[in-house]
């Protein structure tokens, strides 16, 4: 099963790499990359494609400066924007992103009226906002790519402190995408084995620790950008999710309604994806410690949110 076309917008890192993992998972009969640099999108386009025949993939990729091309997809992962630098928080990156994917969400409104947008542009939680408003798509349709980051290097950091295959890891990080992201302890295991069960409090205590300044420790190794492969891999997944109407439960950035108490605003909550992008929101239940964070995650979000509007 594949989709008929799949947008990218955005071409830098984590367009580009996500551009590539598309492509050769076939998870779109075209794959169009869009950004604002000219010859960029087309050229790593074709450079892609020209990898077609030793990976052996089928989807067509394609660049482009506008959106014609983009015409009728059925998914959008927007990236572009400016990525975060050394020294540099997420918030910073806030005024600029927000015109860049404001615009980006008016252009998928034109030209694909019935897509589902998977957002990746930071700050995460508040540009899902921006492109809900700006595209003035039903929440199933607006998603945000951060948990399922955020999980995976729980996830690994786990992994590599046991010794034990990543496969074996589950769990599950909530709130919003920055320093004050919830990574469940209670949730997380080990091929089922409760983590309390192998690892000291104050282990976890510091893979926690280590999980929500993530983004940054990549930042500061590469001093001239931030993390792709893995943020590349975690849009990915969601698409495949969609595409395949799987009903994956993915923790994703979503709009909030009431669940866990709370709404008018995105946070990342256990979401089941399927065909129809956002299916299902899952309430787990939390400890008054859980509740009590991820309610400092949510006014951190808010706080953001607010200085837009
Ligand atoms: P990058 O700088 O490599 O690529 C961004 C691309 O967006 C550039 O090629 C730029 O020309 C393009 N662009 C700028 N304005 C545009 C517009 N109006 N239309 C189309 N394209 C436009 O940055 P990178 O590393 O790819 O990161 C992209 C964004 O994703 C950043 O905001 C970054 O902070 C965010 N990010 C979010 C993650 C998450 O977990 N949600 C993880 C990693 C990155
Ligand atoms: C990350 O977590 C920069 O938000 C990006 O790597």
């Amino acid at each position: 099963m594949s989709a008929n076309k799949i947008t990218v917008v955005g071409a830098g890192n984590v367009g580009a790499t996500c551009a590539q993992r598309l492509a050769e998972k076939d998870l779109a009969r075209e794959i169009v990359m869009i950004d604002v640099v000219e010859g960029v999108p087309q050229g790593k386009g074709l450079d892609q494609w020209e990898s077609a025949p030793i990976e052996g993939f089928d989807s067509r990729v394609t660049g482009a400066n506008d959106y014609e091309s983009a015409k009728d997809s059925d998914i959008f992962v927007v990236t572009a924007g400016i990525a975060r630098k050394p020294g540099m928080s997420r918030d910073d990156l806030l005024r600029t992103n927000a015109d860049i994917v404001g615009k980006v969400s008016k252009e998928i409104k034109r030209v694909a009226p019935n897509s589902i947008i998977i957002v990746v542009s930071n700050p995460l939680d508040v540009m899902c906002y921006v492109a809900m408003k700006e595209s003035g798509f039903p929440r199933e349709r607006v998603i945000g790519m951060a948990g399922v980051l955020d999980t995976a290097r729980y996830r690994s950091f786990i992994a590599m402190e046991l010794g034990v295959s990543v496969m074996d890891i589950q769990a599950l990080v909530l709130g919003g995408h920055g320093d004050t992201m919830v990574p469940l302890a209670s949730y997380t295991s080990v091929s089922g084995i409760p983590l309390g069960q192998l690892l000291k409090q104050d282990r976890i205590d510091a893979l926690v620790d280590r999980t929500r300044k993530g983004g940054a420790e990549i930042v500061g190794l590469l001093k001239t950008g931030s993390a792709y492969y893995a943020p590349s891999a975690a849009a990915v997944q969601m698409v495949d999710a969609i595409v395949h109407d799987r009903k994956r439960i993915l923790p994703c950035a979503a709009w909030l309604e009431g669940e866990y108490g709370m709404k008018g605003f995105f946070l990342g909550v256990p979401c089941k994806l399927g065909a129809k992008g956002l299916e299902q929101i899952l309430q787990v239940e939390l400890t008054a410690a859980e509740k009590a964070e991820l309610k400092k995650s949510a006014d951190a979000v808010l706080e953001i949110q607010g200085a837009l509007t």
